[in-house]
Formats: structure tokens, C-alpha cells, sequence
């Protein structure tokens, strides 16, 4: 916050009145100069809450950590976040990588960029199906990176979401190019489309790797149940956005607590104007084996 009530030069005058008056005037000045301050930081806060959170999280004393179990951790720490919504369940973990992290990350990945894949549904072919996902895209697994930041990231997803690493997916790296995109979807597979399905895809976690100036947000164009009946157009940006920032994360839930598919979870993204956009995407499963999916 800044001292903007700040007031100086309260000077004395050499006699006890004077004094008592200077004492007065300046505890006068300082609650007109406190209470002027908490109404200016309440202006900035509705300008720009994203800052005032990041702070409050920082100003948090440490804690005591508590006795631990086996698997537990001797400290507590501190992983920002912002619910973004219920409806859908998302989370938002702003500088969850560092720029330096996501950009080992796409240098990585670029060499082995191949188109993406989709699951199909019942009648789908590669031919019928095409045009719906342009991005390109690469899968990797922790393990397969040497400079061990994707062991890294998949820890602190797995401590963030309290979801076991083992139920992850392997990453996928995405790349979409200017005009690319992919028609809004469930991460979740619906047996009615896909048939009986062994296991469920329960929450994904994206990583944006890259800054997009202009457009490109993740939008949940059902936010809230809205636009659900409606035949919207996907190419429209609507409903809640999330803008990609390079290092920030976005959690959210494809299922309900009891386990069917939260109909608010579809999603997509807007278009953009730069030449790449990048994310790297992790998905959680019900069980631990899994058959790899595009
Ligand atoms: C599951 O939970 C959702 C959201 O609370 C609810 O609308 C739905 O009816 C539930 N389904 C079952 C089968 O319990």
C-alpha cells in the first residue's frame, strides 16, 4: 500500500498548550491521512484486485508446522490461487512455473511437435473428424525429461490438486498457431457418446507457457449454465475467460463430486493473434492405468 496519508512537519511551538494543540492537530492529521489511505487502496483494489491478492498472500506470516506423517512435509507453504468459479470448478495459480521453466519446457517440446490427435466417437473417422483440433501437440511424461522441470511441475500439481502424480495423465505440450483451434469440449468422455468408459478424466491442469498479447483465452462458454441451450457460435469469445500468462496455471474439474460429468465443464479458446500460443496440459484419471488419448 502506498503512504499516501502521510503527513510530516507537525512542529513545536514552546509552550504546554502548544504542545497539547500539536499533539491534537497531528492525530488529527494522521486518522484524516489513515482513513484517506484505506479509501484510496479500496479504489485500486476494485481497479486491480490481482495485485492485492498476490500481497495478501505474501504478507502471511509464517506457520508453525504441525507433527507429520510418514508421507507428509515438515513445512507450510504457500501455492496462490483464486477461485475463478464453482460452476465450473476452476482454479487459477498465478506464477505457478517460471518463465524459464516454461521456456525449457517449449524448447522441448518444438522438436517433436506433431499434429494432435482426437479420440473418436462412434462413426467418427481421422477424415470426418478433421478441422475440429488444428493445434499440433507432443506427449511427454516426466520421467522422459532429463532436466527434471517437468518432475517439478507434475509434484507441484499433485500437491496443489491433492490428486496422486500416478493418476495423471502424461503432459501434453500444445501448440496452437494463429487461426488455430479447438471446438469447445468435455475433457471428460460421455458414455452416451463414447461408450462405457474403464475410467474418467476427473480434472485437467493447464501450464500456459507462453504470454499472448490479445485473445487466446480459455473460455468456459457455459459458465454459470448460460449459453447452454443456445446454439452459440464457438468462434465467438464468450462466457468466463482465462487469460494466458506465461508461467500461470488454471485447475478445473471435469466431474461432479459424485462422479458424472459437470455439463458447465465444457471448454475451448478464443483466437489470437500471435504467431504460437503454448500450454502444457495435464489430465487426471479415476485409476491409475490408462490408455493414452490425444
Ligand atoms: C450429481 O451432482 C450434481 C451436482 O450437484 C447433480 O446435479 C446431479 O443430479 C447428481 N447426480 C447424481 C446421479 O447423483
Amino acid at each position: 500500500m502506498k503512504s499516501r496519508g502521510k503527513v510530516g512537519g507537525c512542529g513545536s511551538f514552546g509552550t504546554n498548550l502548544g504542545l497539547f494543540a500539536v499533539f491534537l492537530l497531528c492525530s488529527f492529521f494522521f486518522l484524516a491521512g489513515f482513513f484517506g489511505s484505506m479509501l484510496f487502496s479500496q479504489d485500486e483494489s476494485d481497479a486491480r484486485p490481482r495485485p492485492r491478492l498476490l500481497e495478501s498472500v505474501n504478507e502471511e506470516k509464517d506457520f508453525d508446522p504441525l507433527p507429520y506423517g510418514k508421507t507428509g512435509e515438515d513445512s507450510v507453504v504457500s501455492i496462490p490461487f483464486q477461485v475463478l468459479s464453482w460452476k465450473p470448478r476452476a482454479l487459477y495459480f498465478p506464477k505457478f512455473a517460471t518463465a524459464e521453466q516454461c521456456q525449457s519446457i517449449i524448447k522441448m517440446a518444438k522438436v517433436q511437435l506433431e499434429p494432435s490427435t482426437l479420440a473418436l466417437r462412434k462413426g467418427e473417422t481421422e477424415e470426418n473428424t478433421k478441422g475440429i483440433r488444428t493445434s499440433s501437440g507432443m506427449f511427454i511424461s516426466a520421467s522422459e525429461d532429463k532436466s527434471g522441470i517437468l518432475d517439478l511441475i507434475e509434484e507441484k500439481i499433485a500437491r496443489a490438486t491433492m490428486i496422486p502424480r500416478t493418476h495423471g495423465e502424461p503432459f501434453n505440450v500444445l501448440r496452437y498457431e494463429v487461426g488455430q483451434k479447438y471446438n469447445s469440449h468435455y475433457d471428460a468422455f460421455n458414455p452416451a457418446e463414447y461408450g462405457q468408459q474403464k475410467s474418467q478424466r476427473i480434472a485437467s491442469f493447464l501450464l500456459y507457457l507462453s504470454d499472448v498479447e490479445e485473445g487466446g483465452e480459455t473460455m468456459f462458454p457455459f459458465e454459470n449454465g448460460l449459453q447452454m441451450d443456445a446454439k452459440y457460435d464457438y468462434r465467438k469469445c464468450i462466457g468466463l475467460k482465462v487469460k494466458p500468462r506465461r508461467g500461470d496455471g488454471l485447475l478445473f474439474y471435469s466431474l461432479f463430486p459424485n462422479g458424472t460429468i459437470d455439463p458447465v465443464s465444457v471448454s475451448s479458446h478464443c483466437h489470437h493473434h500471435l504467431p504460437f500460443r503454448f500450454t502444457l496440459k495435464r489430465v487426471f484419471f479415476w485409476y491409475e492405468k490408462n490408455p493414452k488419448r490425444g
